[in-house]
């Protein structure tokens, strides 16, 4: 049998998965269907990609028998993440979600009880810029101790006008609306912050300390009745507690829109040594500066990290899921983690809307049942 590859979705992102297939490495023993309620995104898919079986809908899509390793892709809007990857799951078929995973906690759980319940993988895409050459580096330095024990975090991505809706994707005013985004900046690019962090840090148990979601005021000609209700900058103080018992304050912010300065920095702190490092790698290579005392001197060591095998970050995603779904070593983020990575920043939210603190365990994604 052919490996069978069903993007739910054919619009912007469907198609950097559709490219990703040949680079699978299965040769052309794939075969590739793709499922859109938009007659207009099936046709510009299929001009595209003139092999793909098109589909108007996606149960017919979808109700041809499952061969074990089938992988269905969700690529549509957020609000419909949910329904649409619980569909495929029920066909018992691998499902590969798009960021951000669901739109509520409560759905990215009962995804999470269904993946197990017909032993399938539900995996997100928020993988796109992890296990890159630079990130491994870091994670090196980290697990070989030469930061020392980790106390402070800050991750900060400030962009001054990169809306998705309004400067960038502007045909697609889904994301300003969040009753289909789920959320403003937080929901678009925490997926891949909260990524980040947590394969690096790995922790056990993060508490949101406090939070704010603010949209700045830009003068703006949307087309009339568009909705345009989501966070465009935000920020947040959390605590991480690591499995050697350590905590790790983490500085977080982010934004698509700011009246204020662009700026960008990874950086993680030990007792021993700092790093910081380009973390959003497209292409592979990436920047890595570690600092550290040497008998009484500060000492910079800067290299580029790089590796052989170079996987353009738009195709990570698949790739990563085939691999786990493979049964290969692989950095896919998939099942208890992503639902973890997902509760991260739906903590954020709920720590804003209650004003109180929140907390998220690991460990309560790992019971039979909730
Ligand atoms: N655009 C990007 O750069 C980008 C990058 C990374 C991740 N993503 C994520 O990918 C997802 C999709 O984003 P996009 O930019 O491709 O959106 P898009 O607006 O370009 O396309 C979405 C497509 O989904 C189709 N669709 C909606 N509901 C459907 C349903 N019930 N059944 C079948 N098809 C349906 C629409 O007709 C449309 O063609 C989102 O979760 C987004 O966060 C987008």
């Amino acid at each position: 049998m052919p490996l069978r590859i069903y993007l739910i979705g054919a619009g912007v992102i469907s198609r950097t998965h559709a490219k990703a297939i040949s680079e699978l490495n299965v040769g052309d023993d794939v075969e590739l269907s793709v499922a859109d309620t938009n007659t207009k995104a099936l046709q510009d898919f299929s001009k595209e990609f003139p092999h793909a079986r098109l589909f108007e809908d996606v149960p017919s899509m979808l109700e041809e028998p499952a061969q074990p390793d089938d992988i269905v892709v969700v690529a549509t809007p957020p609000f419909t993440h949910f329904k649409l990857a619980c569909a495929a799951l029920h066909t018992k078929r691998h499902v590969l979600c798009e960021k951000p995973l669901a739109v509520s906690q409560e759905q990215a759980e009962e995804m999470l009880e269904l993946a197990r319940s017909q032993d399938r993988f539900i995996g997100c895409c928020s993988d796109r810029f992890i296990g890159t050459p630079a990130t491994e580096k870091v994670k090196q330095l980290i697990q070989s101790d030469q930061l020392g024990n980790l106390y402070h975090v800050t991750f900060i991505h400030r962009g001054q006008r990169g809306r998705p809706g309004i400067e960038y994707q502007p045909n697609s005013k889904w994301f300003l609306n969040h009753q289909q985004s789920g959320g403003g900046v937080v929901m678009d690019w925490g997926p891949y912050d909260f990524a980040t962090l947590n394969d690096l840090l790995s922790p056990v148990k993060i508490e949101v300390l406090s939070a704010w979601l603010e949209t700045p005021e830009t003068d703006l000609q949307l087309p009339e009745n568009t909705v345009f209700d989501v966070e465009t900058h935000a920020g947040a103080q959390l605590l991480y507690y690591l499995s050697n018992g350590s905590t790790v304050s983490v500085n977080y912010e982010r934004s698509s829109c700011t009246h204020g300065s662009e700026r960008s920095i990874a950086e993680i702190e030990g007792l021993k040594g700092a790093v910081n490092w380009d973390w959003q790698s497209w292409e592979g290579p990436g920047k890595v500066d570690y600092t550290f005392d040497k008998n009484g001197i500060l000492e910079s060591d800067q290299h580029i990290a790089k590796s052989e095998t170079t996987i353009h970050a738009m195709d990570r995603p698949l790739i990563y899921f085939y691999w786990k779904t493979q049964g290969k070593p692989s950095p896919a983020i998939v099942n208890e983690q992503a639902v973890f990575n997902f509760s991260c920043i739906q903590a954020i939210y709920e720590c804003v809307a209650t004003g109180r603190p929140q907390t998220v365990d690991l460990n309560s994604f790992h019971k039979a049942s909730f």
